[in-house]
């Protein structure tokens, strides 16, 4: 089978790479090599590969950035992967779009489920959400899957970040009144690579369970052996930055997926990845 990732050089894409070529013959694009807001060079390269599927991991993630240069973000996360779908539907191809727990507005008490109706509240989430239904209704052939909270070996993010602070006996300030789904990349990459069994439509794929920032640091601090107490709550309004994001934006599935709990997915990621180098 056939493959192309796009975004391969992000914290997705990169784990996404090294799963499926162990199986499949995986053509990955950094965005020198392939950018997705260029119509021209996609129907090109989809053309001579020809491929099965199409994993759009790219995207400008940097969600208060996005508030700041919205064009750039609809640009790339609508009409970038709206390019993509019809490039997939142009040859046949089945398309993974990559999608986000922002595009809810965070009100519902419960966690999130596929049926539930978006209303993002940042500029990141709207062009999500319009991404969403601009690759659905180019290529009906397509996987819109949503996740949360990413972490992975490949970048410096939120676990890193706490595990540094753990290791240099430094307090730090979490905000207490965010909730939702950690995932480890490498379990969403999995699920990425067998969905494609499945019907095409809208799936929800995090580590099950939920939790708030603070809880989540916590737990990182602890597991390092670090007292719990070095980490310490703050509200979001302490923290500032230009995004607003959901209060809650925890996912759950309809769908009998297998994740698991996202304190297992933290122990396997600081066992497997951290620990072993
Ligand atoms: N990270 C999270 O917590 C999170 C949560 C929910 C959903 N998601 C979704 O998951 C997917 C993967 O996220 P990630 O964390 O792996 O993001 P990431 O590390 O920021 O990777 C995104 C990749 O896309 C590339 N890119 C940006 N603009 C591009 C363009 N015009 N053409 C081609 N490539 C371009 C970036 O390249 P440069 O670095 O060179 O710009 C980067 O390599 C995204 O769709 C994101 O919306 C992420």
């Amino acid at each position: 089978m056939k493959v192309i990732i796009t975004g391969g050089t992000g914290q997705l894409g990169t784990y996404l790479t090294q799963l499926l070529k162990k199986d499949y013959d995986v053509y990955t694009y950094s965005k020198q090599e392939l950018d997705i807001t260029d119509p021209t060079h996609l129907e090109e390269k989809m053309t001579s590969i020809q491929p099965d599927v199409v994993y759009h991991c790219a995207a400008f993630t940097n969600v208060d950035q996005c508030e700041e240069e919205a064009e750039r973000a609809f640009m790339i996360n609508s009409f970038g992967a709206r390019s993509v779908a019809a490039a997939c539907q142009s040859v046949g191809a089945k398309m993974v779009y990559v999608s986000t727990d922002y595009i809810f507005d965070g009100e519902k008490p419960c966690p999130y489920l596929e049926t539930d109706k978006p209303n993002p509240l940042n500029i990141y989430g709207k062009s999500k959400w319009l991404g969403e239904r601009l690759v659905q209704l180019e290529n009906p052939n397509s996987y819109i899957i949503r996740t949360s909270w990413l972490y992975g070996k490949n970048k410096n993010g939120f676990v890193d970040t706490m595990l540094e602070c753990a290791r240099m006996n430094k307090e730090v300030e979490v905000v207490h009144d965010r909730t939702g789904s950690p995932t480890y990349t490498k379990d969403l990459a999995l699920l990425l690579r067998d969905i494609i069994e499945l019907n095409p439509g809208v799936y929800h794929v995090s580590n099950t369970g939920a939790c708030s920032w603070y809880e989540f640091a916590q737990e990182i601090f602890e597991r390092i052996g670090q007292k719990r107490n070095y980490v310490r709550p703050i509200t979001s309004k302490d923290y500032r930055v230009k995004a607003l994001r959901p209060v809650n934006s925890a996912l759950q599935t309809h769908y009998d997926l297998p994740l698991r709990h996202w304190k297992d997915a933290l122990d396997a990621y600081m066992s497997e990845e951290l620990f072993c180098d």
